[in-house]
């Protein structure tokens, strides 16, 4: 793998992040730079860093069920641009919630983006509980035993050039039974209330949206 044909794009505004750290992982092993969207003043002249490119990696977060805005203006930019011609592309996404199926959609982005832009999809690796490790080593993540060798496993497929299958990352984690997601889904919602109540708000208050607009 030529190091300098590989371009390895951040979408996360945290620089120290999951999303970077995985890029981190990656790029202990195949060299390159790191390439942080939210720093780029410039999306054209990231297109055109991505035309030179023969393999683009982008890892970024969930927000929302997909990922954020910024990137999805940049592949709008490139998908106007044009001039892609078999570049290799791989994605990463990774969610707070323990879940692979809520943050998936940003795979099938990455996907449908490659897939009418002449890129060739190379596959990609979804992590659920990404907020947990913020950032630090896939060693620390609760399902560390089935992840980390699936996540190195990942990096191996794009050092060798592969397609990487979704069983990969699937078959890594198993969201957590009905019992451990009511005590979670409490747990978050006594945070919440607590938050609220801390900046003075009033937790069994009617949504400001639904109330009457007077
Ligand atoms: C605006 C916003 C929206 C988010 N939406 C989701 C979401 O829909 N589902 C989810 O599991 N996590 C969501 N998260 C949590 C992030 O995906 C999570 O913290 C992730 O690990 C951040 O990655 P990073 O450290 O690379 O920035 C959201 C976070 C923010 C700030």
């Amino acid at each position: 793998m030529n190091k300098s044909e590989l371009m390895l794009i951040c979408a996360s505004p945290r620089c120290k992040g999951t999303s970077a750290m995985l890029l981190e992982r990656i790029r202990a092993v195949t060299g390159g730079e790191i390439v942080f969207l939210s720093q780029k003043d410039s999306l054209d002249e990231l297109v055109l860093a991505m035309q030179q490119a023969a393999i683009i990696i982008i890892s970024g977060p969930c927000y929302v069920n997909t990922f954020p805005a910024g990137l999805i203006e940049l592949l709008e930019t490139a998908s106007q641009t044009g001039g892609f011609s078999g570049q290799k592309l791989y994605g990463i996404i990774n969610g707070g919630m323990p879940y692979i199926h809520t943050h998936r959609h940003g795979l099938t982005c990455l996907q449908l983006f490659a897939e009418q832009n002449h890129l060739l999809w190379q596959g990609g690796f979804v992590l659920g509980g990404g907020a947990m490790l913020d950032g630090k080593p896939l060693e620390k993540h609760m399902n560390r035993k089935k992840v980390v060798p699936a996540f190195d496993h990942f990096i191996q497929n794009i050092v060798e050039g592969n397609k990487s299958p979704d069983s990969l990352y699937e078959q890594a984690q198993s969201p957590p039974g009905k019992l451990v997601t009511r005590i979670f889904a409490k747990l978050l919602t006594s945070l919440v209330v607590k938050r609220l109540k801390k900046h003075g708000h009033d937790p069994e208050a009617p949504n400001w949206y639904l109330r009457e607009q007077g």
